[in-house]
């Protein structure tokens, strides 16, 4: 493969003064020294922007990467923090304050936030640089209340199913015991949340989130639940940081696999698997103090 000549890498080389360190960070062999100047050697480059960011000169640049990603409710910085340099201790406190929220209240998240969130996800590493993401917003409390119908609806179908034991049966003889896990797991405590649902309009799925997030990644991904995953994870942490709250609803992840309804519902095209839903909104909670984890003993294999 060429290097795209509208991903074009450029280099001056008035500006280069050969230091190389563009040719050592550089994943792909895309640069060689000659004549004490840097020049384009290799075929393929993933855009990953690493000989931007190393450059001293400022001498490289390529148009695909030299947007700055314009947030519109915080200032951006766009020096590099050097290894070591930011304050662990509040980082890690900013990782264990994060908690899943589930009570929200009922102001409304803005545009503005919820595509700043999106642009923070997309700092996540992707493999092979391929960012072929996607998110789809959810902006207002009725749309998700919208779309909470129809994954309840999913749900509605599937205790149907899973409460009649031939069916049970017969899916364990021909399918597997999937349905039949299900009824174990899970049916009670659906069958009580759709209860809850239509008698008293308690929201146990999105737990009155004002907004959703949907991370999914395109075909073109070559670790597609993996980038989604990342990303999803700077919008949890970048939220809290914002005054969000959020919780992960793999009930919604799970309704959008397995029903394609739920996928024309949302207009997601199909090359598109959806790997999370955030719900996202002001959070009604307030903590006192972080929580432990289970205690984890790393292994070390004698090799
Ligand atoms: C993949 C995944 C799916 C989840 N699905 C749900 C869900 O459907 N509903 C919910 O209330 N919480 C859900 N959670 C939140 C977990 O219950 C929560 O992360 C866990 O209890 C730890 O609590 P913390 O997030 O506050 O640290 C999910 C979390 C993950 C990682």
């Amino acid at each position: 493969m060429k290097i795209d000549q509208n991903r074009k890498i450029n280099i001056n080389s008035h500006k280069c003064t050969g230091c190389g360190f563009c040719v050592t960070v550089c994943p792909d062999n895309v640069f060689a020294l000659s004549a004490g100047k840097v020049t384009i050697a290799g075929e393929k480059c993933i855009e990953c922007g690493h000989c931007i960011a190393v450059c001293p000169e400022q001498a490289i640049t390529c148009d695909l990467l030299t947007n700055i990603l314009e947030f519109k409710t915080f200032a951006e910085k766009t020096d590099w923090i050097p290894y070591g340099k930011s304050n662990i201790s509040d980082f890690v406190q900013l990782l264990r304050s994060r908690r899943s929220c589930r009570n929200y209240i009922a102001k409304p998240v803005s545009r503005d936030l919820l595509e700043d969130l999106v642009k923070i996800g997309t700092t996540a590493p992707s493999g092979t640089n391929s960012q072929a993401w996607t998110f789809t917003i959810l902006q207002s409390r009725k749309e998700v209340i919208k779309f909470g119908g129809k994954v309840s609806a999913f749900y509605r179908n599937l205790n149907r199913k899973a409460e009649n034991p031939v069916l049970r049966l017969l899916a364990k003889c021909f399918l597997g015991d999937s349905l039949g896990k299900y009824y174990r797991t899970y049916y009670e405590s659906i069958a009580q949340g759709l209860r809850e649902w239509e008698e008293e309009g308690k929201d146990r799925l999105f737990h009155g989130a004002t907004s959703i997030i949907l991370i999914g990644s395109t075909t073109e991904a070559s670790c597609p639940a993996e980038d989604a995953m990342l990303a999803t994870q700077n919008i949890l942490i970048a939220a809290h940081a914002m005054g969000l709250g959020t919780c992960l609803i793999g009930f919604a992840v799970e309704a959008i696999k397995r029903d394609k309804t739920l996928t024309r519902y949302l207009s997601l095209s199909s090359n598109n698997t959806t790997y999370s839903v955030i719900a996202i909104g002001y959070p009604a909670e307030k903590y006192k103090q972080v929580t432990g984890r289970k205690k984890i003993i790393p292994f070390y294999p004698e090799l």
